[in-house]
């Protein structure tokens, strides 16, 4: 971690597509500057998974709302390892099944869940000193925040990292299957009528597909400390 510096604490968004190696990067980038790490993505997923146990389906936006409204997350650190805290329950590795995948891409279309989600999550960057990853943080969640990043990767990369993860994490999942699951969610993503993934103007574009995280990681802090000089 950097030494407490007298540097402005300010509001890092990372978006792109899955598998681009967004949380990993994030992390490091986190516990390299000191600042809190948010996975808006476990957010989304966390109100899929908390509807689905509750029976709730997830074309019914206004109870899926309010759900997102009320349901306590949060995200806990050891410096290392963040698990994500919902209704007091720990959901980390719940969250991360394909059924949950699939689900949480299908509601984040809606306009009510993202408003909602969207809020709380400028509620908790307020104070700067955070990095944000998802899809919308750089366009909607902070359109104003100093440094943007869009991570990317190859298809076929991006294909590969996902499948690697899913069966380290014991599913049973085939590299032709996790190719179709990632196209179709990223297509929903880059699609879907309310802030759509797509890279700020003022993002800065980072291709990971031939580069270690450590790597990335040193461009972002380069990046970070050029951008912020006090
Ligand atoms: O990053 P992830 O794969 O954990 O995200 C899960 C889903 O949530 C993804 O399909 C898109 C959605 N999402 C979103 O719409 N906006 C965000 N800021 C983060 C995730």
């Amino acid at each position: 971690m950097e030494k407490a510096s007298k540097r402005r604490r300010v509001t890092i968004a990372i978006d792109g597509p899955s598998g681009a190696g967004k949380s990993t990067v994030a992390k490091s980038l986190a516990k390299r500057l000191g600042y809190l790490y948010i996975d808006t993505g476990a957010m989304y997923r966390s109100v899929a998974l908390k509807a689905k146990e509750k029976g709730i389906l997830s074309e019914d936006k206004l109870a899926i709302g309010q759900l997102a409204s009320s349901l306590p997350i949060t995200f806990i650190t050891d410096g290392e390892h963040t698990r994500v805290l919902c209704d007091g329950e720990d959901v980390s590795e719940a969250i991360r099944t394909p059924e949950i995948s699939r689900l949480a891409s299908a509601i984040s279309k809606q306009k009510e869940l993202r408003e909602i989600l969207v809020q709380r999550q400028r509620e908790m960057g307020k104070e700067g000193g955070i990095i944000l990853e998802g899809r919308d943080i750089g366009t909607t969640v902070f359109p104003d925040a100093e440094v943007k990043f869009y991570l990317d990767a190859g298809g076929e990369e991006r294909v590969k990292r996902r499948y690697r993860e899913m069966r380290q994490k014991g599913f049973e999942v085939d590299l032709e299957t996790t190719r179709k699951e990632l196209m179709e969610r990223d297509d929903h993503d880059m699609h879907r009528d309310h802030s759509p993934l797509k890279r700020a103007e003022d993002a800065i574009f980072i291709d990971s597909t031939h580069r270690s995280v450590k790597e990335v990681v040193e461009e972002m802090v380069r990046m970070v400390r050029a951008k912020v000089k006090k």
